[in-house]
């Protein structure tokens, strides 16, 4: 099997992220939040909250950590379809949890679509509790964001 390698992040991965995240069906706001002077910006706040699965130096996995100083948030993971099934977002979950962690964070929390069974499944394995009850609100600028 080829190696994988669980790396952080950099400016320089910025088109690859955007990449992946559109082939595996995850809505990218390029004109927005994922621009790339928003995203860059948000990486150089928090470096380490960006990962990235490698093989064979090609980017295959991505996951976003973000922190609101009281709960951590896991964003918009993604596998490139060939590579799934082989424990890269299990890597790839744990070391943004632990980069979570290690700024003082004690309460991780995801957001799963309904019908996304392998990520809630992926939630449920790595010790996650499901909120039924709870409904969740957002409000945006605009569609970009
Ligand atoms: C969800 C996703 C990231 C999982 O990536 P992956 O690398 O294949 O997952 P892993 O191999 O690390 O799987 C870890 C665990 O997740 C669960 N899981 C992963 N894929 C699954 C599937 N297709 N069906 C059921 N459970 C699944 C299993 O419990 C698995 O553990 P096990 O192999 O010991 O049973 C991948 O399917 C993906 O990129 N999906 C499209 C993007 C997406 O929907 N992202 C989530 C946005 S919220």
């Amino acid at each position: 099997m080829q190696e994988i390698v669980i790396k952080q992040l950099t400016p320089a991965d910025y088109e690859k992220i955007i990449e992946l995240w559109e082939r595996a069906g995850l809505l990218a706001k390029p004109r927005g939040r994922d621009s790339y002077r928003e995203l860059i910006k948000q990486m150089e706040k928090n470096p380490k909250f960006f990962w990235g699965a490698e093989i064979e130096g090609r980017l295959v996995g991505v996951i976003v950590a973000s922190s609101d100083g009281r709960k951590g948030h896991l964003n918009r993971i993604a596998v490139q379809a060939r590579y799934r099934g082989q424990g890269i977002a299990k890597r790839l979950t744990l070391a943004a949890e632990d980069a979570l962690r290690q700024e003082g964070i004690k309460v991780i929390t995801l957001l799963v679509e309904r019908d996304n069974i392998p990520s809630i499944q992926l939630a449920h394995k790595l010790g996650y509790v499901q909120h039924p009850d709870i409904i969740y609100f957002s409000k945006r600028d605009s569609e970009e964001d």
